[in-house]
């Protein structure tokens, strides 16, 4: 229920509210990305203020993959593997999470 009263069903765009658990989730993961993908990435994924939103719409799976496993190439430009001690996994679900809110990452 709205703060006045009605039973709109949710906010709409642009109006305050509080934050729900899973805002405080992506922002959260947005800190955990830029932390530790944001190095490279930071010029290639825009923020969500930003225009162009990468929308790459991988699975959790074959995120979760890339981001322990890296490109698997030896190239001076390929990622790197990332592991427990750059990225806990206690931070994975949050980092999830703001994959998701850019459509990095989609359910299949
Ligand atoms: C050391 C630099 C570096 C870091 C840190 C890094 N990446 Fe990458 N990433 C790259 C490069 C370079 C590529 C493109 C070439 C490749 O696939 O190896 C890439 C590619 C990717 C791709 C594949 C995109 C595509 O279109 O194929 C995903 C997804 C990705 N990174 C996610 C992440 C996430 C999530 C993190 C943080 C947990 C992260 N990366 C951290 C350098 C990095």
């Amino acid at each position: 229920m709205a703060r006045d009263g009605s039973t709109a069903p949710s906010a709409p765009v642009g109006v305050a509210r509080e934050p729900t658990a899973l805002d405080r989730e992506v922002t959260a993961g947005l800190g955990v990305f830029m932390r530790v993908c944001g190095t490279c990435h930071e010029a290639m994924w825009r923020l969500p203020t930003g225009g162009h939103l990468p929308r790459i719409r991988w699975t959790e799976a074959a995120m979760r993959r890339q981001i322990r496993a890296g490109s698997g190439r030896s190239s001076a430009s390929a990622m790197p593997a990332i592991d427990a001690g750059r990225l806990p996994e206690s931070e994975m679900p949050a980092l999830i999470a703001y994959l998701r809110s850019i459509e990095a990452v989609v359910s299949p």
